[in-house]
């Protein structure tokens, strides 16, 4: 794509400055207010140098850069250069490069070469999978995307939170209370259960503890009826947490959750020893991170059964001996800030230098709003919603919505699916990650809002017109070469810029492990279409100015669909 900051440091160079083009480059701002042009080059700090006024310097410069490629024109006010980029130009450069890279364009290969992981998900078997999991889900499953689509070689893993001594207790009170039937009819709600009576009963039975103790201890030895047990739970929980996965079409490369590190351990228990970082703290080890204000790390119960930092030192290391990471990346809560801060902690006082390219990428909560119909379901920890709950309660609603505005020709049933899932996963895109935010059906299914299905409803309507191009004769495919003087007006030109901002958009939301940042883009390039498509009659008799406008709207549909794509989320032709 046209380079305009290489334009116009091309135009700007000469000799006497003593500046390379690409130092020129990099000194070159975009002005806040666009009356002021589309970029400047501020001349203060070449006075020195050349001796001379800045303001007369710009002037100079000025006077050298006009005509230049790509600008309609160029001026100087005080100490700036002001370039005004040529619409035209610009509106023919983009429209060409979106419509003949299609779905690659936003791609780049920054990141090539390069391994990166992203894990993400990672709930814990047994238990609901509910809608406080959605965020690492979904935030995480873009940024394998935005990652993928910069050019790095991306791993997905799902930490399954699948060890530890709670599992002894699942065991002891399947075996006592437990029937292989009920569990096959709905496994996690019945392990719950299980699980919850057992805390029950050891109120009255404090001897049931111990017994879930030895249990676990015989599973980290690796005993095969508690092995059997433990993997029958952790295969039907997987099946329920699939069965998630396949309605928000998200898959993951790893599987490796916490019983993975299990046996690998030790290793690191000897390490730390060794490296005299382990201290003795009522029968426990630990690592004093007090000097640092980060409290303990907690490394073996005085049982001597290992624990979560343990289990992620383990698999940080594994991790970088087997994939040897540029960058792992940990999309997990922030209620988990002081875990991770105290894991990186430890690895960087065991030596290991590449901690620093270990990311914790931390996300606010999530809340319900007040008689929002949403089925709950009560648990120990309180009453949960599931997020496959929520997901089917989303298409249903959008199905409803869908028959009451009639819409014609569209299939409601896969569409709805299409639309209320992604308006789920838009939403949760839409702010700051790092923002707490309430979950509202209004606000999710608002098909005017900065939502999901304003953003498809938008697509959809750019698909409509093409058809309706289509039906009357034109080449949709081919559209030919454009003249792209009929992309002046200002409803086509802030399409166009946004539009010429995806791969830099791109680049910054991987960069900055912020999807809103695309998200947020992405509604304004949707607004944008909607005022163009309003401004403006598209199929008009003049046939230079039609196919023109067409090749705008093209482009446009291919962006806001592979935008769409990088987020997760559908781009359905009708709706
Ligand atoms: N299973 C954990 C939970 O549900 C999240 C795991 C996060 N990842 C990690 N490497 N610690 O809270």
């Amino acid at each position: 794509m046209i380079d305009f900051k290489q334009l116009i440091a091309n135009a700007v160079y000469d000799e006497s400055m003593g500046l390379e083009v690409d130092e020129i480059k990099s000194w070159i701002e975009i002005p806040a207010d666009e009356s002021m042009g589309d970029y400047a080059f501020p001349c203060f700090r070449l006075a020195k140098v050349l001796r001379k006024a800045p303001p007369l310097i710009a002037q100079e410069v000025a006077e050298r850069a006009s005509g230049s490629e790509g600008f309609a024109r160029v001026e100087n006010v005080n100490a700036y250069v002001n370039f005004f980029i040529d619409r035209a130009f610009l509106a023919g450069q983009v429209v060409d490069e979106v419509n003949s890279e299609g779905d690659s364009y936003g791609r780049s290969d920054v990141g090539k070469g390069r391994k990166v992981i992203v894990e993400y998900s990672s709930p814990n078997i047994a238990k609901p999978f509910h809608i406080g999991h959605i965020r690492s889900t979904v935030i995480g499953n873009a940024l394998y995307k935005l990652y993928d689509a910069v050019g790095y070689d991306v791993t997905r893993i799902n930490h399954l939170g699948d060890y530890g001594t709670q599992f002894g207790k699942m065991i002891v009170a399947y075996r006592k209370w437990g029937s292989e039937e009920e569990l096959a009819k709905d496994p996690i709600k019945t392990l719950l259960a299980y699980y919850t009576k057992f805390h029950e009963e050891a109120k009255i039975h404090p001897e049931l503890e111990d017994e879930a103790r030895e249990t676990f201890v015989r599973l980290e030895a690796g005993e095969p009826e508690e092995t059997e047990l433990w993997k029958k739970f952790r295969e039907l929980s997987l099946a329920e947490f699939n069965r998630v996965y396949d309605m928000l079409d998200i898959t993951f490369d790893s599987y490796a959750g916490e019983s993975f590190y299990s046996d690998k351990m030790p290793r690191f228990i000897d390490e730390l020893r060794e490296k005299g970082l382990l201290v003795e703290s009522q029968g426990a080890q630990i690592v004093d991170l007090e000097p640092y204000d980060m409290g303990a790390a907690m490394i073996t119960k005085s049982d001597g059964s290992s624990l979560y930092v343990t289990r992620d030192i383990a698999a940080a290391v594994y991790r970088k001996e087997h994939y040897d990471f540029y960058k792992c990346i940990y999309v997990v809560a922030s209620q988990q800030n002081l875990h991770f801060k105290q894991w990186k902690k430890v690895l960087e006082l065991m030596g290991y230098e590449w901690e620093k390219d270990c990311i914790h990428v931390p996300f606010g909560l999530v809340s319900l709003s007040d008689g929002d119909d949403i089925k709950m379901m009560s648990t120990r920890e309180g009453r949960v919603v599931f997020l496959e709950d929520v997901l089917n309660t989303a298409v249903q609603k959008t199905a409803d919505i869908m028959r009451d505005k009639e819409t014609q020709g569209v299939d409601v049933e896969e569409v709805s699916k299409e639309v209320g899932i992604g308006a789920v996963i838009f939403q949760e895109l839409s702010n700051n990650r790092i923002k707490d935010y309430v979950f509202s059906w209004d606000k999710v299914l608002n098909f005017d809002g900065e939502t999901g299905p304003y953003v498809q409803y938008t697509h959809a309507r750019a698909s409509s017109v093409l058809r309706k191009a289509a039906e009357a004769g034109v080449n949709i495919d081919d559209l030919g070469a454009i003249d792209p003087k009929y992309l002046e007006s200002d409803s086509a030109y802030t399409l166009v810029k946004l539009i010429y901002r995806v791969p830099e958009t791109v680049v910054e939301a991987a960069d900055k492990y912020e999807p809103s940042i695309l998200t947020r883009h992405l509604v304004d390039i949707a607004q944008a279409f909607n005022k163009f498509y309003h401004d403006e009659h598209i199929l008009v008799d003049n046939e230079d100015e039609k196919l023109a406008k067409l090749a705008l709207v093209k482009a446009s549909k291919t962006v806001i669909a592979n935008c769409l794509g990088l987020l997760g989320i559908k781009a359905p032709e009708r709706m």
